[in-house]
This record gives C-alpha cells, sequence and structure tokens, in this order.
C-alpha cells in the first residue's frame, strides 16, 4: 500500500458528520498534494480561468501553502471509483489583532464539477468550512459571490451585506477573465457600539479621500483592459471614482470587526 500523500491541512478538521451525509463512494477530505493528477484543475475550471499551471508548479504552491499552518483549509470531495475530484472549496484564517487577536475566515472557490452538481456537494463544502471556521475559532466567515448564487449561499446561513470592491494588478488573461460582478454575503454581525460605526466610518471615508487624491498614480486603470502588457507610462495623476456601493462595502467590513 502507497504511503498517505501529504495533506494540506489537518484531517482531524474534517466533519466526520458531513462525510456521512456523502453517498456511498465520495469522500471529503483535505487537498493532498496528488491531487494534480486527479483532475483538481478540471474541476476548479467550472469556476473561472484557472491558466496552465504545471505539476511542479502545483506542489510547489502546495508547500507553500502548507507551511502557512492554519491558514490555508482546502477540502475536496472526491469520487473515488473514478479517482477523481468533483468538488472543491477553501476557508483561509485570517489572523486579526482586533478583538483580542481573533480570527476572521475568507470562503474563497467553491465549485462542483459540473457533471456533478444537484447532489448537495455544494452545501456539504460549505457546512465543512464552517465547521473548520468553528473549531480554528474564527467568528465570522465572509464570502464574495454573484447574485445567482445568493440564495444558495443564503441557504447555509449566509446573509447580503453591501458589496465590496477590487482593483486589479498586474492584468493579464488568467486574472480578469470572467469577473462577474460580485456581492458580499457574510452572517450579520452588528457593530459593537454607535461609537465604534462612527469612528470606522470616519477611517474609511478618510481613506477613500486618500486614495482618490494623494495615492491615484498607483491605481491600475480597469477600463483600458486590452492585455497586452504595455507598461502604463502616462505619469499624469488620475482620480478614480469609488462607488457608494463601494465605499459602503468598505465602511460595512470595518464596522463588522
Ligand atoms: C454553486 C454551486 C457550488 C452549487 O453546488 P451544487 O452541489 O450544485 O449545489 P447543491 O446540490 O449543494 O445545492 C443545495 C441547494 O442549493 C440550491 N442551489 C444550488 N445552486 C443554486 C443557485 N445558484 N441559486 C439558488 N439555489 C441554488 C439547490 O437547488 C439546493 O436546494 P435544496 O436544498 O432546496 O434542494 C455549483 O453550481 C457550482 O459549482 N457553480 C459554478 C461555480 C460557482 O458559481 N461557484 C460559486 C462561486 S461564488
Amino acid at each position: 500500500m502507497s504511503p498517505q500523500p501529504p495533506t494540506l491541512f489537518s484531517p482531524s478538521l474534517i466533519s466526520t458528520d458531513i462525510q456521512g451525509q456523502l453517498p456511498l463512494g465520495y469522500k471529503l477530505r483535505p487537498l493532498e498534494i496528488t491531487d494534480y493528477t486527479k483532475g483538481f484543475y478540471d474541476c476548479l475550471a467550472g469556476l473561472t480561468v484557472v491558466g496552465k499551471v504545471s505539476e511542479q508548479s502545483f506542489q510547489q504552491t502546495f508547500e507553500q501553502m502548507r507551511r502557512c499552518e492554519g491558514v490555508y483549509h482546502i477540502v475536496v470531495i472526491e469520487d473515488l471509483a473514478a479517482s477523481r475530484i468533483v468538488a472543491t472549496g477553501t476557508l483561509i484564517v485570517e489572523q486579526k489583532f482586533l478583538r483580542g487577536c481573533a480570527k476572521a475566515g475568507h470562503i474563497e472557490d467553491i465549485v462542483v464539477h459540473d457533471s456533478q452538481r444537484g447532489k448537495k456537494f455544494g452545501i456539504r463544502l460549505i457546512d465543512q468550512l464552517k465547521h473548520i471556521g468553528t473549531m480554528v475559532g474564527c467568528y465570522k466567515l465572509l464570502l464574495t459571490c454573484s447574485e445567482s448564487n445568493e440564495a444558495f449561499y443564503g441557504k447555509s446561513g449566509f446573509v447580503r451585506k453591501d458589496l465590496h470592491m477590487a482593483v486589479y494588478l498586474n492584468n493579464d488573461s488568467t486574472t480578469t477573465a470572467s469577473v462577474a460582478a460580485p456581492v458580499v454575503v457574510v452572517p450579520v454581525v452588528a457593530p459593537t457600539t454607535s461609537s465604534e460605526a462612527t469612528t470606522s466610518t470616519a477611517a474609511i471615508l478618510g481613506a477613500a479621500t486618500t486614495m482618490t487624491t494623494n495615492n491615484s498614480n498607483s491605481i491600475v486603470n480597469n477600463n483600458n483592459n486590452n492585455n497586452n502588457n504595455i507598461p502604463h507610462t502616462d505619469t499624469t495623476p488620475k482620480v478614480r471614482t469609488v462607488s457608494i456601493e463601494a465605499l459602503s462595502a468598505s465602511m460595512e467590513s470595518i464596522m463588522v470587526k
């Protein structure tokens, strides 16, 4: 029997209850270093552009993540008979100084292979990531999704909390394609006090003002996304409009801390 391949995080964080809810022949487990050969990328391709990644790059990235103990939790569901990954999802645990050095979890890259949808694998992935978040002490989980997936996450207790904002750097077709208009969906967490909310609001308004004036040269112009990788040589200061939705998302992210 071949030895167990390295896992990204401890299998002790996998819930036996959630495993028990899967159909026979499917296994819920941490990502393993050999999953490149089990169709991990075929599965991810159902979400967005994956780019060309060699097995060596995959393994290096895996080891890099594994060294960040307690941070990256990529779970997969494997079809054991076919030796194929049919679903995957990620929980990244962010250590904060706030709230007595609390932890917040970020859910990313949820995808079920298109041949396997409608079998509750998506819900099981989210349940499993919530389980890990609970076990490692996260006080909240956050995620971004398209409007069309809002009802799916709603089934797991997530609710819409304003919007988020993004700036794309070092743009090329692997990092900018298929960018849907996202919304932020988080469990409801109210600010502790009204003064905390007011202070946070002032802070983000100050940050936004700085961004649109003093720091504007560093902002990438996404409206000119022609993917030709020509360096941007125009040094004229640019003022970028911060939408009210983006601003309110930033305010919210501070208010829920
Ligand atoms: C979204 C996705 C993960 C759902 O996975 P799935 O395994 O097919 O979903 P499940 O079988 O677990 O569905 C659970 C429930 O959610 C519902 N549901 C699934 N997708 C839904 C959607 N997009 N909108 C509303 N409800 C949805 C199902 O009908 C089911 O409802 P029920 O419990 O009342 O029967 C899957 O469709 C997918 O991989 N999509 C492409 C990638 C993607 O968009 N990922 C999310 C990135 S934010």
